[in-house]
């Protein structure tokens, strides 16, 4: 099934928004665009800009918002995301938000929702620190989702207990604010993301119909 869905997910890290965003655009025929996998592809092809950004990741600090917002305009001009996308870690800042607002409206390509996955604090550590993905960026827990025996699996960086306590902070400072910037719009859907995975899918499928 193909839509002409343009969706954000937004939450803190480790809500399952990669998680989510692999199974929807499966579902929905329209590409996953997600500013961490974009950073994490330029700093492994060793571009300036990638390594750049790769300090600032591991660091649990976020990348700065003219470069961004410079990636994330390029991507939804390209021809597969004219009919929608699934938006993932993109926007994390009021000025991105306000940025994609008008690139959208530049292109007549209004935003159908923003789900916001809600995961209590206490439990993120532990779901980010038990992540592991493959090469082709299938996303595993060690407990929960445990990956294949034998499958080469690795650990992000930034994946650790001290990055992640500044990872959540700059959620609740910078990102945050971006939910009644949309709750004006009324295009926010709450999702309880503390649920099985299946679950919160059937929820989100069921909040965008
Ligand atoms: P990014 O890659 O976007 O990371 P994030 O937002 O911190 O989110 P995560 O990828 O950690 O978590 P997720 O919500 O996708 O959870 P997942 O599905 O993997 O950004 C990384 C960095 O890049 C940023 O810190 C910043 O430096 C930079 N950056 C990116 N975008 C930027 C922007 N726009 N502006 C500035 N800087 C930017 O799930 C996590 C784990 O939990 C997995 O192991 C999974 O198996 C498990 N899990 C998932 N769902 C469930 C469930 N329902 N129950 C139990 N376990 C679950």
């Amino acid at each position: 099934m193909t839509s002409s869905m343009r969706i954000i997910l937004v939450g803190p890290p480790g809500a399952g928004k990669g998680t989510q965003a692999k199974r929807l655009v499966e579902r929905l025929g329209i590409p996953h665009i997600s500013t961490g996998d974009m950073l994490r592809a330029a700093r492994a092809a060793g571009t300036e800009l990638g390594v750049r950004a790769g300090e600032l990741m591991d660091k649990g600090q976020l990348v700065p918002d003219e470069v961004v917002i410079g990636i994330v305009e390029e991507r939804i001009n390209q021809e597969d995301a004219k009919t929608g996308f699934v938006l993932d870690g993109f926007p994390r800042t009021l000025p991105q938000a306000r940025a994609l607002d008008a690139a959208l409206l530049r292109n007549s390509q209004p935003l159908d929702a923003v789900v916001q996955i809600d995961v209590d604090d206490k439990v993120l550590e532990h779901r980010v620190t038990g992540r592991r993905s493959d090469k082709d960026g299938n996303i595993y827990h060690t407990e929960f989702n445990p990956p294949p025996t034998g499958l080469e699996v690795i650990q992000r960086k930034d994946d650790t207990a001290e990055a992640i306590k500044s990872r959540l902070e700059k959620y609740w400072s910078e990102t945050s604010p971006i939910i009644p910037f949309y709750e004006k719009k009324g295009i926010i859907k709450k999702i309880d993301g503390l649920r099985q995975p299946d679950e919160v899918t059937y929820d989100i499928i069921a909040a965008l119909s």
